[in-house]
């Protein structure tokens, strides 16, 4: 009897264990790059290792982005015994040599599936597959899972990302799962024990502020669209899980404001970073605003507070992220069609984050110097006296950030 009783406490101790997501991984949003903003299901093993390649070269990783993560479209065959195995003309060498390649500079891979029948491109989904497809990755050396949603008729969507994240630890190897379950059964609701990041809508696409809607009824999002959606889920993000509006659009083709924009608002959203462009070849404007370590400190700030939409005046928005060691972030957004200069006066925006952090600006006592994160220059120290700081101007659908020091 005592046996038994010790036995069935084993087996319970194992089972709770089981029912975990990986932990310390994902205490900060995470950075990388991903294939299918830019390149779809046209992608190679050449591909991946130019990004990886390039990831280095260009001081990205140097920055902080680590993934290296592949999208839809690398699946080939399920063999006899059921483990799903990459397109052998896509990647010839095999998924543990690609791994391999990207290891040794330093990143790490990711990889993608689909808690369904199949992927939204139509190949082989996980169902009824979990356990293999985990121990495949594992045998891979993947890093991180992107899980998506498509093809799954009557299938419990906390269940399935449950199981999952469970296969993915019985397999062993630390993996960081991305839950791709556009939002629909409200993942910020249960899935913090589960996963790392869940998306938070449907797709972006590269547009400021438009959706646009496809033929079979389903839309794409514009930036806006995103941040609207983002912006009343602030409480369910923390280190370790984090609202997903999706990947990011920078260098494909929107404004240099637009994207600059676009940028510093998934920023102060402590918004995953998962670039989407082709990094091999980028231009210096695009560079200026990804390698912006001052706007990326703000992204991945130890707090992990999702900033604040604080107020609106003359078409513009003030968004607030309380940071480490008594900073805030600061961003003026402009989403209007024309330039707007305002006054600013630092009385207007004493605040407290009751909602999540507790904390409080407090421009009536507390002196702040004034960093602006996208010129790189101090402007001086905020004022505790109701007056006008100076005017500011800020361009059509751009932004000005600040970081305000606590002296
Ligand atoms: C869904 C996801 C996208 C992408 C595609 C791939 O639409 O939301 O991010 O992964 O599938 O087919």
């Amino acid at each position: 009897m005592r046996q038994l009783t010790i036995v069935i406490l084993v087996l319970m101790g194992c089972n709770s264990l089981m029912a975990q997501k990986w932990e310390k991984i994902g205490d900060r949003p995470q950075m990388g790059w991903s294939t299918w903003n830019k390149f779809q299901g046209n992608i190679s093993e050449d591909i991946i290792k130019g990004m990886a390649d390039a990831m280095v070269a260009s001081g990205l990783s140097e920055a902080g982005y680590q993934y290296i993560n592949i999208d839809d479209c690398w699946h080939g065959q399920r063999d006899a015994d059921g483990f799903i195995q990459c397109d052998p003309k896509k990647f010839p060498n095999g998924m543990k040599a690609l791994a391999d390649y990207v290891h040794a500079k330093g990143l790490k891979l990711g990889i993608y599936s689909d808690c369904g029948t199949g992927t939204c491109a139509g190949f082989p989904g996980s169902l009824g597959h979990e356990y293999q497809d985990a121990l495949q990755y594992a045998r891979w050396e993947i890093d991180y899972l992107k899980e998506d949603w498509c093809n799954t008729t009557n299938i419990n969507a906390k269940g399935a990302y449950q199981l999952m994240s469970d296969a993915l630890r019985a397999a062993g190897r630390p993996i960081f799962m991305s839950m791709c379950e556009w939002g629909g059964h409200k993942p910020w609701e249960w899935a913090s024990e589960i996963g790392h990041s869940w998306r938070i809508g449907p797709d972006i696409w590269c547009n400021f502020d438009s959706t646009r809607v496809h033929p079979g009824g389903y839309a794409d999002i514009g930036v806006m669209q995103c941040i609207r959606l983002c912006e009343p889920l602030r409480k369910y993000a923390a280190p370790g899980h984090w609202n997903d509006p999706d990947m990011l659009e920078v260098g494909n083709g929107m404004t240099v404001n637009e994207d600059r924009a676009h940028f510093a608002m998934w920023c102060m959203m402590a918004s995953p970073l998962i670039l989407g462009n082709d990094i091999r070849n980028m231009s210096q404007e695009t560079m200026d605003i990804l390698l912006n370590r001052e706007m990326i400190a703000v992204d991945q700030d130890e707090l992990g507070v999702q900033g604040l939409h604080h107020c609106d005046d003359q078409g513009l928005e003030f968004w607030f992220k309380p940071l480490k060691d008594g900073d805030w972030a600061m961003t003026i957004l402009n989403a209007t069609p024309k330039a707007v200069t305002y006054n600013l006066n630092w009385q207007r925006f004493n605040l407290t984050d009751d909602e999540v952090s507790k904390l409080s600006t407090n421009f009536d006592s507390q002196i702040y110097k004034v960093r602006n994160l996208w010129t790189h220059k101090d402007e001086g120290k905020t004022t505790v006296k109701d007056k006008v700081w100076k005017k500011v101007t800020i361009p059509s659908r751009d932004v000005v950030s600040f970081r305000l020091i606590k002296l």
